[in-house]
């Protein structure tokens, strides 16, 4: 059967073997190296990626559309808000008909379900750039960094802090396919998903202090107290993760080399402290400057 009637999807890290991610990861820090040195690469010439918007965004957007033009291809915005899809038109119709003229399609949407039912019914690769469930591409981008700044991270010691959200998820599968311990240090009521810790309960440990939980540390990751669509829940949850910041005290607890990651956007004050995130050495800016690089890795993998 041709690729076109079996895409390869890209709605979870666990879509790929571990192998494969691996070598996505290398082949990310050499399409980087490319493009610094000034070399062009245009394999996706006449591709169109169609972007799915329901949520906000600046980097998967940019990054995307920057990797498109890169590549050779083109890149096409839609929002919920002015297309049908946020008129009703069912996701099934939606994923026929933007399938039949795109060469792959990118989403970000609420339901983690949604995503699933558009990829069952499109003839083309389906990419899931942030669902409330996961958001595996930034994991991609978060693994090249580490890789980039500390070599392998099999055997590792990563401590997440703060909701066990769509982010605290993927992280749970990443240390499933890059083979790291991951402590993940939440308030009572917001941990992980138990569908997603489940498998990966032989690596994943909760530990309610955060001081405690970052001791021994490679790599300190937060994210945002309340996430895209939670927003009424803002004034709850400053209250539920007021001890759950990353700040000096839990860097410290963590090994001297250790690595802060957060996937932004960030609210200093909140779930990390000014002096964390803009400290001299951060790798944030390179972590969301690698969204662009290990996109284009993977919509090589999907689509040459
Ligand atoms: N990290 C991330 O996905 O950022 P955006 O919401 O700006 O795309
Ligand atoms: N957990 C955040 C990630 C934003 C990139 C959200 O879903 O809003």
């Amino acid at each position: 059967m041709s690729k076109q009637n079996t895409p390869r999807h890209f709605l979870s890290l666990m879509d790929l073997t571990a192998e494969e991610l691996h070598t996505l990861i290398e082949r990310a820090i050499e399409l980087k190296r490319m493009l610094r040195a000034g070399e062009t690469y245009t394999p996706l010439t006449l591709k169109t990626l169609a972007m799915v918007f329901e949520k906000s965004s600046t980097r998967t957007r940019v990054s995307f559309e920057t990797g498109m033009t890169q590549l050779g291809g083109h890149a096409l915005f839609l929002s919920s808000a002015d297309t049908q899809l946020g008129r009703g038109e069912p996701i099934e119709d939606s994923a026929r008909v933007l399938s039949s003229m795109v060469d792959c399609v990118m989403i970000r949407t609420f339901e983690h379900e949604n995503i699933e039912r558009f990829a069952a019914h499109s003839k083309v690769p389906v990419i899931n750039a942030l669902t409330d469930l996961l958001h595996p591409c930034q994991l991609l981008a978060d693994m090249q960094t580490y890789f980039e700044h500390r070599g392998n991270i099999a055997g590792k010691t990563v401590t997440w802090v703060g909701d066990g959200n769509n982010m605290c998820h993927s992280y749970i599968n990443a240390a499933r396919q890059f083979d790291f311990k991951l402590n993940i240090t939440c308030p009572e009521g917001y941990e992980p998903d138990s569908t997603v810790l489940e498998p990966a309960k032989d690596r994943c440990e909760i530990i309610r202090n955060p001081l405690d939980a970052s001791s021994g540390s490679d790599l300190v990751v937060t994210d945002v107290w309340a996430s895209m669509g939670q927003e009424e829940e803002q004034a709850k949850r400053e209250k539920a993760f007021a001890n759950y910041q990353v700040n000096d005290a839990v860097m410290a607890a963590a090994n001297s080399d250790a690595l802060f990651m957060h996937c932004l956007p960030a609210h200093r004050g909140e779930e990390v402290s000014a002096s964390v995130i803009d400290r001299k050495d951060s790798v944030v800016w390179d972590e969301a400057e690698n969204r662009m690089h290990a996109q284009k890795a993977l919509l090589e993998f999907l689509l040459c």
